[in-house]
């Protein structure tokens, strides 16, 4: 086993450190301008002790939907094949669901600077790396469009290294421009070197006459090959539209295009962007504009001219939105309205049909189809869905039924402490020394799309249209190299008296043509379970969770729970129970189980947390140089706050007695791969 513990006491945050600048997520799905405000909340429940203001936070719990009329079949049979079945998607990478980080929100998220970086993401990272091998995370957004490379941020405590410029409002729309420095990209190296995140970013795209590719230059050299790709413009089709003054109303695709064409003479003679090809990502349209439909776009044969220098197609999508209650212009929606349109596959299978010609397209020319930001809806999501139980199913079934449309990756919104839908949330600045982080339903869907197609790369998804299509129990089968290795299987039903639960019943073997002779002995299953689809917090993925509001530091808790289901050999069937609601894994080999279940996983250390100290920051040149270079005795020093050189510790291999000591106040780390 492979030593990776470490302890570090990553400098001193007092609670009533100076909040020099507050950061409103400037929201890439802003159509009106004007920063948003924080949005009370009036239904308060028990959590509302803990409620601190932020939406984030917010304690509204919603009413369940009813059981469905008619109500759903509960025993049905699912047959796969072996070999294959028609319809399978592209081979899909265990990397499909990513992050989108809103640019002015990247050192909330990240971390402070390079020299501190927030451990609880190195272990969220962490997760996902030991299940698909990589994480994808995009820091951009509209925020990246007005943003400026400085060598230093004057004016600011030491140590900023991303600022808004209150002093140079942009048209007067009250969403002030960024400034950064070159360590934001420093951080995110850093980060890479732990957790194997490769990244996109964002240039601004507003000023064409020259674009400022700084950070592009910027970050090819300093992130290397841990740079996928670069946006060249985030949602063009809104630049001109609604007010918004960064082009005409007339501006239209082939006007991007040409714009595109400009941007790639300029790279052509500039040295400092040695990649010149396969590293643009266009067009990154929303849907929101009628006259730049995602075919109206193609129709300029923007992927086939740019074949060479494209990475990948973008395109961005909330289904639906709640700026009338973040901007107060608008119909309002009421969230228990709409409730219902989360909870069933059909909303979405509709969503991802708008995209059919497009994956067409991007088949043929070879170019993944990347939903580059997305989640539950626009401006922050809503309160009592987009932070519920039902989020997790709606984003899995999302992201599934993307994976099987022929998307080859979906990058999930976070947008700061006033959003929502993040997948996590770190605590409020000035809350930051007696708060851990909130980790929100989208994050568990990460993880556990993550396990679905695991690290093989050869992942092939088929909506099974099960239960006869039933738009409230969705499950696909996955094929790796022509054989079913896992089922995901859902249930959108919310019945607390159990009734609605199903058990599918499995059929591989048979013997009929292109079965297996008989199903396989036994099964192992994985659930996501909660009492019901309005539950915040506390959800469970294999009998652990990441808990409730402000009580996470990044690492699963609980001890693993995995089903072991024995098959009826005779008939051939492995009947599968699923409760209504939940979501259940099915792995149905041995080795895609174990290549999802890592048994352990590479954490980083937090510490104590005091109300006026707060450790769970971590330089990374200790972390690196902390391995294996003390003993266990060292850890007990690590908790008091002035002990920073003792803090430093590591261990040659994981000692079982540690993971419990590791939960206790010094939060110290696990370790090394299988
Ligand atoms: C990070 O910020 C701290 C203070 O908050 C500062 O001491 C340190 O020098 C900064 N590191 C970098 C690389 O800017
Ligand atoms: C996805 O692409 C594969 C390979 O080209 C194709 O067979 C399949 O029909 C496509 N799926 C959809 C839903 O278009
Ligand atoms: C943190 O800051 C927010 C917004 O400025 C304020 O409402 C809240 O009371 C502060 N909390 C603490 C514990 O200082
Ligand atoms: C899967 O793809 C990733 C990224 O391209 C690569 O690093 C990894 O080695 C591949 N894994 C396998 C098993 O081929």
């Amino acid at each position: 086993m492979q030593v990776l513990a470490a302890l570090a006491f990553a400098g001193v945050v007092a609670a009533q450190q100076q909040e020099w600048k507050v950061w409103h997520p400037s929201n890439s799905e802003l159509i009106y301008g004007g920063d948003p405000v924080t949005v009370a909340s009036t239904t308060a429940t028990a959590g509302a002790a803990a409620y601190t203001g932020s939406a984030a936070y917010d304690p509204t719990t919603l009413t369940p939907p009813g059981v469905p009329d008619p109500a759903i079949t509960t025993n049905f049979v699912v047959q796969l094949y072996q070999g294959g079945m028609t319809n399978l998607s592209i081979p899909q990478s265990g990397a499909f669901m990513g992050f989108s980080i809103e640019m002015s929100v990247a050192t909330q998220i990240l971390g402070r600077n390079s020299s501190s970086i927030n451990v609880p993401f190195l272990n969220l990272m962490s997760n996902l790396k030991e299940r698909s091998g990589w994480v994808r995370v995009r820091v951009g957004g509209n925020s990246q469009e007005s943003a400026t490379l400085k060598e230093h941020l004057d004016g600011y405590p030491e140590g900023t290294i991303l600022a808004k410029d209150y002093a140079n409002l942009f048209n007067n729309i009250g969403t002030p421009p960024l400034e950064y420095t070159a360590d934001l990209l420093t951080m995110m190296s850093k980060i890479s070197d732990f957790t194997n995140v490769h990244w996109y970013i964002g240039m601004p795209f507003f000023n064409t006459t020259p674009f400022d590719v700084s950070i592009v230059q910027a970050g090819m050299s300093i992130l290397g090959d841990r740079l996928l790709a670069v946006q060249a413009g985030n949602e063009p089709d809104l630049y001109g539209f609604n007010g918004r003054q960064h082009r005409a109303e007339t501006y239209a695709p082939q006007d991007y295009k040409n714009e595109l064409s400009g941007l790639f003479s300029q790279v052509s003679s500039n040295d400092l962007i040695p990649r010149k090809q396969d590293i643009w990502l266009a067009p990154s349209i929303s849907a929101a504009n009628p006259n730049w439909l995602p075919d109206t776009v193609w129709s300029t044969n923007i992927i086939q001219d740019y074949n060479q220098q494209l990475n990948s197609i973008t395109v961005e999508r909330y289904p639906n939105n709640n700026c009338a209650a973040l901007y107060g212009s608008g119909t309002a929606i009421n969230p228990q309205d709409v409730f219902q349109d989360y909870l069933r596959h059909n909303a979405l299978t509709d969503l991802v049909s708008y995209y059919a010609t497009s994956a067409v397209l991007a088949v043929q020319q070879n170019k993944p189809l990347v939903m580059f930001e997305t989640n539950t809806a626009s401006c922050s999501g809503f309160p009592g869905i987009s932070d519920s139980f039902a989020a997790a199913l709606w984003s899995l079934d999302w992201s599934l039924t993307m994976a099987y449309n022929n998307f080859s990756a979906a990058l999930f919104h976070i947008g700061g402490q006033n959003s929502y839908y993040n997948p996590f949330t770190p605590a409020p600045t000035n809350q930051s020394a007696f708060r851990e982080w909130t980790i929100g339903p989208v994050y568990y869907s990460a993880m556990i799309m993550a396990e679905i197609l695991g690290p093989s790369n050869a992942s092939q998804v088929v909506d099974l249209n099960m239960n006869d299509g039933n738009i409230f129990t969705p499950g696909w089968a996955i094929y790796e190299n022509g054989s079913p290795t896992k089922v995901a299987l859902l249930n959108y039903v919310n019945d607390p008296t159990g009734a609605q639960s199903y058990t599918a019943a499995i059929a591989i073997g048979g013997g009929q043509t292109g079965q297996l002779a008989s199903n396989p002995a036994s099964v192992r299953v994985k659930y996501l379970a909660a009492d019901s689809v309005a539950q915040k917090g506390n959800f469970s993925w294999a009998g652990q969770t990441f808990g409730n509001h402000f009580e996470s530091d990044g690492r699963m808790k609980g001890n693993l729970d995995v089903q072991t289901v024995q098959c009826d050999q005779a008939n051939n069937v492995c009947n599968i129970h699923v409760p209504a609601p939940g979501f259940a894994l099915v792995f149905l080999t041995e080795d895609g189980y174990s290549a999802a279940t890592p048994e352990t996983v590479a954490t980083f250390p937090t510490t104590f947390q005091t109300a006026t100290v707060n450790t769970a920051r971590v330089d990374p040149s200790v972390l690196a140089t902390s391995n294996g270079h003390a003993d266990m005795a060292d850890i007990r020093g690590a908790t008091s706050p002035g002990s920073r050189k003792s803090a430093a510790f590591g261990m040659r291999e994981a000692v079982p007695g540690l993971v419990a000591l590791a939960g206790l106040a010094l939060g110290a780390l696990v370790v090394g791969r299988r």
